[in-house]
């Protein structure tokens, strides 16, 4: 996995340009809706996605697997940033807790444990009443189905990225232990679910 994203960033660098997606928007309004200060991103890439919550005030820190990837954060969006450098799987990296989480396409990479894991480790971070946000392809993708397939619902299509591809039910059982309370569907570069999660 490491190796995988690594490679990507220093061959292709901004790959998904300088734009926010729609689903770091739509919760950057969610969020200050909620008088969210602070949040955590894992999985935090270049930035792109961090930008309309700093633009809004919001503090953010993250976590992101490939250094090139911080590097070019930092350069397009300032040192100030907390980013620490590691896999998600190696979660707490600070003993904050946060009033939000936004974790963008990065859940469907991981397998069965390492999602549950990650669920559990960014609920762990939250503050009572915090709310976590996650984007999640969806087997509408037109690359559903496509490649190697390694369990149930998962395809290795491109040689280093095995995804898993959800339905409303896979979302209800995977999130439903971590106070799932909304699921809407959101169209990206690819069809996904915007799912949220209160901490009770
Ligand atoms: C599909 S990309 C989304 C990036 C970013 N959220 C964006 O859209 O601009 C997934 C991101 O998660 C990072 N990543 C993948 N596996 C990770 C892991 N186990 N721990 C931390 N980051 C990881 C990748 O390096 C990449 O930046």
């Amino acid at each position: 996995m490491t190796e995988f994203w690594e490679e990507n960033f220093i061959d292709k660098q901004e790959m998904w340009g300088l734009e926010p997606s729609e689903s770091a928007i739509l919760t950057k309004d969610y969020f200050l809706e909620n008088s969210v200060k602070n949040i955590l991103i894992p999985g935090i890439g270049y930035g792109r996605n961090a930008q309309p919550f700093i633009e809004s005030g919001i503090t953010v820190s993250g976590i992101e697997i490939s250094k090139t990837a911080i590097e070019l954060a930092k350069k397009h969006y300032g040192t100030e940033m907390t980013i620490h450098h590691g896999s998600v799987t190696e979660m707490p990296f600070d003993d904050n807790k946060y009033e939000g989480i936004f974790c963008y396409a990065l859940v469907h990479l991981l397998d069965k444990n390492k999602r549950t894991a990650l669920l559990k480790n960014c609920y762990n971070q939250l503050n009572d009443g915090g709310v976590m946000v996650f984007t999640a392809i969806t087997k509408d993708a037109p690359n559903f189905g496509k490649g190697e397939r390694i369990s149930e619902d998962r395809y290795e299509l491109h040689k280093g990225a095995k995804i898993f591809y959800y339905d409303q039910e896979a979302v209800k059982t995977e999130f439903n232990d971590f106070g799932l309370f909304e699921i809407n569907k959101v169209n990206e570069n690819q069809p996904m679910f915007l799912i949220k999660c209160r901490k009770k």
